[in-house]
């Protein structure tokens, strides 16, 4: 605050001070630091949500559950009306500070409809420093969502810059930052952007989305699309419950890898799984705040951090890993279960006998996945399969989800061509019982990203 010193305001400013000052007697200078005080001290100035007959009361909510919501300028701020609502939908009061560039796309008066009051939109505006000021901005609030967040906000807030009122208030707040980023697929792939984020996810900035999917723009796709509206509520409940990540307490069980069918002591069935995504999801559910447990097939990636792993080898000890994990609020089955296994186990090696080739006698392996799905007691909340096809694949996976009994398909073509199995990117189609969602081709790592941010809206609705 003491970088706003009065001989930076504009003149018009200037003759309302004097006039004030003048008024209570006082200098200039003595009634600025009574208003900073008594802004200060003063009792709160929040719009609460509506209360249960709808109508909102000043003052009268006295629960931590606010927010102020910077809307940065992007054609997702359309959706940050949407936001305000949802919000004050779960009583969650909000407070609007717009970008010059918001204003570009949505107006404060759209915004004031909906959030009760007028957003704050100038750094030197009489009503946000003198009324309320950045500071009390940044301090009022139980945390602070930014959405959409431009990729020119996220490098001032990684490099500390303040020269507009959302970027002073973010500088000067002590609060828990969430951002939805929203921008062009290139922008958001940009060193300079990766930089800024890696940069603010180690200063504890907490991040929803981007999506993939279809940008405003015709014909782009990728990812870059600010996170639904709910998705953002979700984390935003998250943070205010004052946990640090979008599935904080949630109990995930994934599987992940190939199983190995022992045929004899040095001999197994196997297929050519890595279990990337598997552990990708795993980890990413484990950094969202949930707690993790990972039942993982033989692979050579590393463990990831943060997860209770178990180690199996054929499907049979996975099923049995699976059932002592329970119980679960979200299971996700990544591995690539052998379908089959050898009728019998030797214990000796089988040797040539020169009288022609051994039968291998195959039975069929219990469906894990099917199995956790149909419980009658125990079944996790959301029971989430993978496809893996080589033609017909949605069509496939909406016989499997209905066979299986899961809530959620992800089916991907695992055609030796598209190099998914074994390889570091993903292409997916999320087949729930609405309809059909296509993924655009995206890292292991992404797709591990988007479903989280999916399992926590989701389990937002179920609570
Ligand atoms: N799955 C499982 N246990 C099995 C087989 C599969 O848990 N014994 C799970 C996988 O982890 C995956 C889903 O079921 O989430 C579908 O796996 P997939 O191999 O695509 O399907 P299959 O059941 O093997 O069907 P098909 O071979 O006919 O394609």
């Amino acid at each position: 605050m003491a970088s706003l010193t009065v001989r930076q305001l504009d003149e018009k400013l200037k003759k309302q001070l004097r006039l004030r000052a003048a008024k209570n007697g006082r200098s200039v200078e003595d009634e600025v630091r009574t208003i900073l005080r008594s802004a200060a001290a003063d009792t709160d100035t929040f719009v609460p949500a509506p209360n249960a007959k709808g109508k909102t009361e000043r003052g009268a909510a006295t629960d931590a559950r606010r927010v102020l919501l910077i809307i940065g300028g992007g054609i997702a701020a359309y959706k940050s009306l949407d936001l305000i609502r949802r919000l004050r939908e779960r009583g969650i009061a909000a407070r609007v500070v717009m970008t010059d560039a918001a204003q570009k796309f949505i107006t404060p008066l759209s915004a004031s409809a909906l959030a009760g009051e007028h957003p704050y939109i100038d750094l030197f505006d009489a009503r946000s420093e003198f009324d309320v000021g950045h500071i009390r901005l940044a301090r009022e609030p139980s945390i602070i969502i930014v959405a959409p967040a431009t990729a020119d906000l996220m490098a001032k807030m990684a490099n500390g810059l303040a020269d507009d009122l959302a970027s002073a208030v973010l500088l000067a707040t002590d609060k828990k930052i969430l951002l939805a980023p929203a921008m062009n697929p290139n922008m958001w792939s940009n060193m300079a952007t990766r930089r800024n984020r890696a940069q603010l996810e180690a200063d504890d900035v907490v991040f929803v989305g981007p999506n993939a999917g279809e940008m405003a723009e015709s014909g782009e796709a990728g990812v870059g699309r600010m996170a639904e509206p709910l998705e953002i509520v979700a984390a935003a409940e998250a943070l205010l419950a004052g946990n640090s990540g979008v599935l904080a307490g949630v109990r995930v069980l994934v599987t992940s890898g190939p199983t190995h069918e022992p045929i004899d002591p040095v001999r197994y069935i196997a297929n050519r799984s890595s279990g990337k995504q598997g552990h990708a999801i795993a980890e990413a559910a484990a950094k969202a705040g949930a707690k993790v447990t990972l039942v993982s097939g033989p692979v050579n990636v590393p463990d990831p951090r943060g997860v209770n792993i178990v180690k199996v080898e054929a499907a049979r000890d996975m099923l049995a890993a699976v059932e002592a994990a329970l119980p679960a609020d979200v299971a996700v089955f990544a591995a690539a279960v052998a379908d089959w296994r050898s009728a019998s186990n030797s214990r000796e090696k089988i040797k040539k006998t020169g009288k022609g080739t051994p039968e291998l006698a195959l039975v069929e392996n219990p469906d894990i996945l099917s199995t956790v799905a149909h419980r009658k007691t125990r079944r996790p909340k959301l029971v989430i399969g993978f496809a893996a096809e080589t033609e017909r694949v949605v069509e496939h996976a909406r016989a499997k989800l209905a066979r299986k009994g899961c809530d959620w398909i992800l089916a991907n073509d695992v055609s030796p061509e598209t190099g998914i199995m074994g390889g570091d990117s993903n292409t997916i189609h999320l087949v729930t019982r609405d309809g059909v969602e296509n993924w655009p081709p995206q890292s292991k790592n992404e797709v591990a990203a988007a479903l989280i941010q999916r399992i926590a809206a989701a389990m937002g609705e179920k609570k």
